[in-house]
Parts: C-alpha cells; sequence; structure tokens
C-alpha cells in the first residue's frame, strides 16, 4: 500500500536543497509533476517559496513536507477518530504523535487496574464498534486493542516519534507550517530527522492530558520516600504495607487509593476541597446513563437534584467521612468548570472502614526526610507520595495562536462549538466530554474538511474535462488543415 507520504511534495529535501532547486522559481514547471495538488494552493505556493525565502535560516538542514490534507497531531483516540472519518470522506492525512505507539496515554500513562468508566456504548469511536464479547466496562488492555484494531481497520499509520515542537499559520501563503523534532534519540532512527510540514489543515488532537500538574511543595525535594504521578503509577503491588500519600481525590486518586489497599498498603487521601462521588451504577443502571436519559426530559437543576438524592440513598452521608460536596451539583459543575464526579467503584467502601484515610486539608510542606505538614497544623509520616493531581493541555507550549485557544491550552469556545476555528484550524478532543465529545468533534471535522476537498476536486476534475476537450478540438482543427 502506498504510504501516506504519497501525499507529499519535495519529501527529503532540506530547505537549503529546497531552495536551490532548479524549479523553485517555476512552479508551474514543477506541477505537473505532482498528484493532485489543488488549484488554490498552486496558487498560495508560489507565495510558499517567497516565506521560505524570507524565513530559513541557513544553517537549518530541517526537511520540507507538504502535505496534501490536514495535519493531525495526537494518534491518542481523538486523532484516530478524526482521521478515521476522513478517510471515509476520501482525504489524504498526515497524523503525527510524539511517542512509539498509538494512545500512548492508555499505553503509557495508566495504571494496571483501569477500566472504563462508562459503558462501552459511549466510548466507542466513529464506524467501528466495540467487539461484542467486551464486557460493558472494558479493560484498559482491551480498549488498547480496539484502538489498535481501529487503526488497522482505516489503514491508519501514524508519524511515529515526532514531537510537534511549534505551528503556526502563514500569513502569506495561508498554510499551516507545523515543526517537530524527533522525540528521542531512539525514536529519531525511526522517523528521521526534524522535519516541517506544511498544510493547509490543522487539526489539534493532542488532548487535556498532555502533561502532568505537578504542584509546588516546600520541601519536597527533600523528602526520602518515593514521590510519583498517578501518570507513572502501575499497581500498588510494591507499595505493600507502606504509608502513602495521595494527594487528589479525583477518579485517579480514588482509584489508586483502592488499588492501593488491595495491595496491602496503607493509603491515606487529602481532599483539600469538595467533590462530588456517585456510585457508577444505581440499581444495575449506569449512572451516567441515567443523567444522559433525564437531561432529555427535564432541565439541568433537576437531573442534578435527583441523582443526589440517589446518590445519598446509595452512597450514605459522606459528610462524616470526610467528603464535601460541592454546593453546585455534578453534571452543572461539570458543564460550567469541567470538573469531573468521581464514579465510585468501590473506593467508598474502603474510606467507611479505614482502611483509606481521608485527610481534608492540603499539604503545607514537607518536613526533614518524611515528615507530612498539612494546612490544618497536623502532621503525619509517609513512606511514599502519589500525586494525583491531574492533567493539563499543552496547547500554548506549541501552537503560536490566540484567537481559537484560550492560555490553558482549550478552544475558547463551549462544547458544541469549540472544534473549528479559523484558517483551517480545528480542535478534537477537548469538550470535557471524554471519547464521546471527542467523537463528536471528529465527525464534524472531517464533514467540514470532507466538504472542501470535494468541492475542489469537482472543480479540478470539470478543468481537467474542459482543456482535453479544448485539446481534442485543436487537434481536430489542426487535422482539418
Ligand atoms: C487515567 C485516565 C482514565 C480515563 N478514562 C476515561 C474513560 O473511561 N472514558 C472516557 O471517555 N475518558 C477517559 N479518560 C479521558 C481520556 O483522556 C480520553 O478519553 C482520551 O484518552 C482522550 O483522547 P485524546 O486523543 O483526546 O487524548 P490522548 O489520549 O491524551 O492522546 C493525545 C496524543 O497526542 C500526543 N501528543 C501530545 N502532544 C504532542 C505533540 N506536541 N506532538 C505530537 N504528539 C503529541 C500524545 O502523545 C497522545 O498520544 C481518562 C483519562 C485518564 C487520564
Ligand atoms: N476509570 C476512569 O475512567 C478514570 C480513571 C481516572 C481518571 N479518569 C479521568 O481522567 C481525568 C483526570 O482525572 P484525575 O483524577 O487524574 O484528575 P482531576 O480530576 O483533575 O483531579 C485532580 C485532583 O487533585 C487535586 N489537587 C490538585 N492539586 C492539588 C494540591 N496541590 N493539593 C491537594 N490536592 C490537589 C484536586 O483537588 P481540587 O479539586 O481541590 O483542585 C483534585 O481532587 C478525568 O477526566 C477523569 O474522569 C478516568
Amino acid at each position: 500500500m502506498a504510504t501516506h507520504f504519497h501525499t507529499l511534495l519535495f519529501k527529503g529535501l532540506s530547505w537549503p536543497q529546497l531552495l536551490s532547486h532548479p524549479h523553485k522559481s517555476s512552479y508551474q514547471t514543477i506541477y505537473p509533476t505532482l498528484p493532485s495538488i489543488t488549484r488554490y494552493t498552486s496558487y498560495k505556493m508560489q507565495n510558499l517559496f517567497k516565506f521560505m525565502e524570507d524565513g530559513q535560516n541557513a544553517s537549518d538542514c530541517r526537511r520540507c513536507v507538504w502535505i496534501n490534507g490536514p495535519v493531525i497531531v495526537g494518534a491518542g483516540p481523538s486523532g484516530l477518530a478524526t482521521a478515521a472519518c476522513l478517510r471515509e470522506h476520501g482525504v489524504p492525512f498526515v497524523v503525527l504523535e510524539r511517542a512509539k505507539c498509538l494512545a500512548s496515554l492508555w499505553q503509557n500513562r495508566t495504571y494496571d487496574r483501569l477500566k472504563l468508566h462508562l459503558p462501552k456504548r459511549f466510548c466507542e469511536l466513529p464506524s467501528f464498534p466495540f467487539p461484542e464479547d467486551y464486557p460493558e466496562y472494558p479493560t484498559r488492555r482491551q480498549f488498547i486493542n480496539y484502538i489498535e484494531s481501529y487503526a488497522d481497520h482505516f489503514d491508519i499509520r501514524p508519524n511515529f516519534g515526532q514531537c510537534v515542537e511549534s505551528a503556526h499559520y502563514d500569513e502569506t501563503s495561508g498554510l499551516w507550517r507545523v515543526r517537530t523534532t524527533a522525540a528521542s534519540a531512539t525514536t529519531a532512527t525511526l522517523s528521521g530527522p526534524d522535519v516541517e510540514y506544511i498544510c493547509r489543515w490543522l487539526v489539534v488532537a493532542t488532548g487535556e492530558n498532555a502533561e502532568c500538574v505537578v504542584p509546588e511543595i516546600e520541601g519536597l525535594r527533600d523528602f526520602q520516600g518515593e514521590v510519583l504521578h498517578a501518570a507513572d503509577y502501575k499497581s500498588g503491588e510494591k507499595f505493600s504495607e507502606k504509608r502513602v500519600l495521595v494527594v487528589g481525590c479525583g477518579n485517579s486518586g480514588m482509584e489508586v487509593s483502592l488499588d492501593l489497599c488491595n495491595h496491602n498498603a496503607h493509603p491515606s487521601m487529602i481532599i483539600r476541597s469538595s467533590v462530588h462521588v456517585l456510585p457508577r451504577e444505581i440499581l444495575g443502571k449506569s449512572t451516567f446513563e441515567l443523567a444522559v436519559f433525564l437531561v432529555k426530559w427535564l432541565p439541568l437543576w433537576l437531573v442534578d437534584k435527583l441523582l443526589l438524592i440517589l446518590a445519598w440513598l446509595v452512597l450514605g452521608n459522606l459528610e462524616k467521612h470526610g467528603i464535601k460536596r460541592p454546593s453546585t451539583g455534578p453534571l452543572e459543575l461539570k458543564n460550567t468548570k469541567g470538573k469531573t464526579p468521581v464514579l465510585d467503584i468501590g473506593a467508598l467502601r474502603k474510606i467507611r472502614s479505614g482502611s483509606i484515610k481521608v485527610i481534608p486539608a492540603g499539604i503545607k510542606r514537607i518536613v526533614g526526610a518524611n515528615q507530612v505538614e498539612f494546612m490544618n497544623g497536623s502532621r503525619l509520616e509517609f513512606d511514599s507520595v502519589v500525586l494525583a493531581t491531574g492533567y493539563k493541555s499543552n496547547v500554548p507550549s506549541w501552537l503560536k495562536e490566540s484567537e481559537f485557544f484560550n492560555n490553558m491550552g482549550y478552544p475558547k469556545s463551549p462544547f458544541p462549538n469549540g472544534w473549528k476555528g479559523s484558517k483551517g484550524l480545528y480542535a478534537v478532543g477537548f469538550t470535557k466530554r471524554g471519547l464521546s465529545g471527542a467523537s463528536s468533534d471528529a465527525i464534524r471535522i472531517a464533514a467540514d474538511i470532507g466538504s472542501f476537498w470535494k468541492q475542489e476536486t469537482k472543480q479540478q476534475q470539470q478543468k481537467k474535462r474542459v482543456s482535453s476537450s479544448v485539446s481534442y478540438q485543436r487537434r481536430c482543427i489542426s487535422q482539418q488543415f
């Protein structure tokens, strides 16, 4: 099968080589040798040569690669869903991924016991259901297998080991310039040298969890035990009999604490503010599914009230265990602040039994080798610390743009309008709605790019037909005379 590089122009040429290319000032001479390049682009490419000359540093030997279609940054579920939908519209694309595998968050930065929180039908990517024999809540391994089959099915082959370090829109040419570096010495052998991709459409699919949030804690460097982020936590096995401080009480903090208990460790979990904990299921039905059903018929505030009553009936009063609920309801909080409620899969039982201790105060500082002082003045000793303090987008670090994305790396327009910017820029998977939000973005993006693509392909074909009929008429005329 022809690689996606069939869409590339100037593949393998460095900037200096490109600038000294014999055809560089005569774009028309190069044009007939290029597969399916659009008319729009032929006009823009003349400007492209200009900005190459303006902006090129002579010492930069970066390869320059033209992509005849969108560049998708990130080969997680969002990037793959977009690629699959583009494939269905017949649009070529290139996916750039800094890691050496698909869905690197799931493969490299999640713990062994992880399962999807929501029933599988809410986590399916477009046009490809989960296998029927999968359980209602697939495991991490099953989800990774599903993702690999998905990429195979749609023949998506990302360029691995390519970390996007910058992307900006060039006004002169009307094109995006996306610069990558080989992610590591090992991956460099896989992916070759640093590259600059030039494209008309840029799809940002780097995710809401691209980087770990690591809080500044006074004295943490002097702590003698192991300190790790939840992204590096695999299993509680090595913490057996250890006193572990888990900082944070989101889904990660709760599940890491539960896993530590199951491996005979002694976890204490910090809940510095408030959190909504809901049962994953109510009377055998998914709480999420119930909420989705209710919001179709009832106002959000009423659904929130009903959910809290049901949660109280199933889980009881949580305040006496040190878990305060926010004054805003769970769905409203999710909509306004993007804060996900915890879906309990067993941590609460351990909290009630005292196996997981709750510390209702943030950390003030670390004292000496292993003592932690809390904001309420208490001090306790620990062997290890797990920072389940969440994640953040990395978009501001590489995308040179401030119209569409805010400074936290999220689209400024809220769901469902945050998928499309201007100048060919798109965002997928920044909805705070997990995999289902990513799928809905992907479908919209592919339809939008697909309609441009079809229009231009049609125009090109019409032009071809006209020019071949003109040359046929000319031939007939010359034969007559
Ligand atoms: C522990 C955990 C469990 C979760 N469980 C669920 C769940 O059960 N259900 C649910 O719906 N959601 C869940 N989520 C949310 C989850 O993030 C999304 O469902 C899903 O992974 C989002 O996919 P994505 O492609 O947008 O982001 P990611 O999966 O994070 O993929 C983004 C990709 O972009 C790559 N990348 C980042 N920066 C660059 C760069 N500069 N250059 C090149 N590549 C780059 C990354 O390496 C990564 O492979 C969970 C999240 C976590 C942390
Ligand atoms: N099975 C699953 O499906 C599953 C499992 C895990 C995670 N996830 C998903 O992954 C995403 C990330 O979840 P997450 O739990 O890793 O992160 P998160 O939801 O952002 O939670 C971070 C937690 O860390 C706390 N925190 C941050 N800084 C702190 C500090 N300095 N001191 C004390 N506490 C601090 C926060 O408290 P405050 O609220 O007070 O700021 C919050 O409790 C979510 O979408 C989640 O649903 C899903």
